[in-house]
């Protein structure tokens, strides 16, 4: 069933375990993520970013994902991932999003909170969910100074003054997770998220996190992570399988042939993801 990320946002902080939200850009990406969630009874999130919108055409995604989740046997909300702009995130409100974020982390604080605040007064008024995101993420290399990781790292008082003045719902922020394939290990600041959690008693969002060890996702979701975004493991995992088909056939040229075996590859991923998070069974 379709509900608004809310819901499971809401439902995930008052039981301490993190919603997954995955990114899908076809066909083959949506039934995988979706078969997942039904198999492990877990609530979830389909999330497209900007750049899906582009590839796939909004209405395209709007109706497939819509059609999808309406239809499925667990809770899922249908979520704009790193909206840039006020533009994109109300016509995704238009077109039956029912959670959107808006990412004006690479502005100021004054900017962020007015582009923000600019979204969650529209979206509410829509009923629909609105993330938001402080601090930044991502590009966190080894030999970047401390003080410079923690000016890049959120402020929690920051993050306060943020949240009473945006009314944003699940808060998105940054202690050392990076997105894409890692080159060297993620340190993660738990202290920073331990102090935010406490500070603001609302739904936090990691994004960056594939590739991070598994005891730390374990330790973030226990310190108050409630809604994990993965990406990159799912493009790996479905370009590895479509590589393999090659390697076995390299003539092979019918489509379901060729990307049947990529989606069976992500269900697996979504699915251990999942119990990994603490999600499976919670729908
Ligand atoms: O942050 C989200 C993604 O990992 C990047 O996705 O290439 O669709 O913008 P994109
Ligand atoms: P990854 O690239 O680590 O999967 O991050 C996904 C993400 O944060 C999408 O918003
Ligand atoms: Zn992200």
């Amino acid at each position: 069933m379709l509900v608004t990320g809310n819901e499971i946002l809401q439902h995930a902080h008052k039981n301490r375990y993190a919603a997954p939200a995955f990114n899908v850009v076809n066909m083959e990406m949506l039934q995988a993520v979706i078969a997942a969630a039904e198999a492990e009874k877990a609530p979830v999130l389909v999330q497209t970013t900007e750049g899906a919108l582009k590839y796939a055409g909004i209405k395209y995604l709007s109706l497939m994902i819509r059609y999808a989740a309406e239809n499925a046997k667990v809770p899922v909300a249908f979520h704009l991932d790193h909206g840039t702009t006020f533009e994109t995130a109300i016509q995704c409100v238009r077109n039956g999003w029912t959670s959107v974020m808006i990412d004006g982390s690479h502005h100021s604080l004054e900017e962020n909170i007015a582009l923000t605040k600019s979204v969650t007064k529209v979206a509410h008024a829509c009923g629909v969910s609105v993330e938001a995101e402080l601090g930044r993420l991502g590009g966190v290399e080894d030999n970047i100074v401390v003080d410079e990781k923690d000016a890049m790292h959120t402020n929690p008082a920051e993050a306060k003054q943020f949240v009473a003045e945006t009314k944003v719902d699940y808060l998105a922020i940054a202690i050392g997770t990076a997105h894409g394939k890692y080159n060297g290990v993620p340190k993660l600041d738990f202290d920073r998220l331990d102090t935010i959690k406490k500070m603001l008693d609302m739904p936090i969002v990691l994004h960056g996190a594939s590739g991070v060890a598994e005891d730390d996702i374990k330790k973030a979701i226990s310190l108050g992570v409630n809604k994990i975004n993965i990406d990159t493991d799912l493009r790996v995992a479905f370009t590895d399988a479509v590589k393999d088909v090659f390697a076995k056939t390299p003539d092979e040229f019918d489509l379901r042939k060729i990307c049947g075996p990529g989606r069976d590859a992500v269900k697996e991923v979504v699915a251990a993801k999942m119990r990994l998070f603490g999600a499976s069974n919670k729908a």
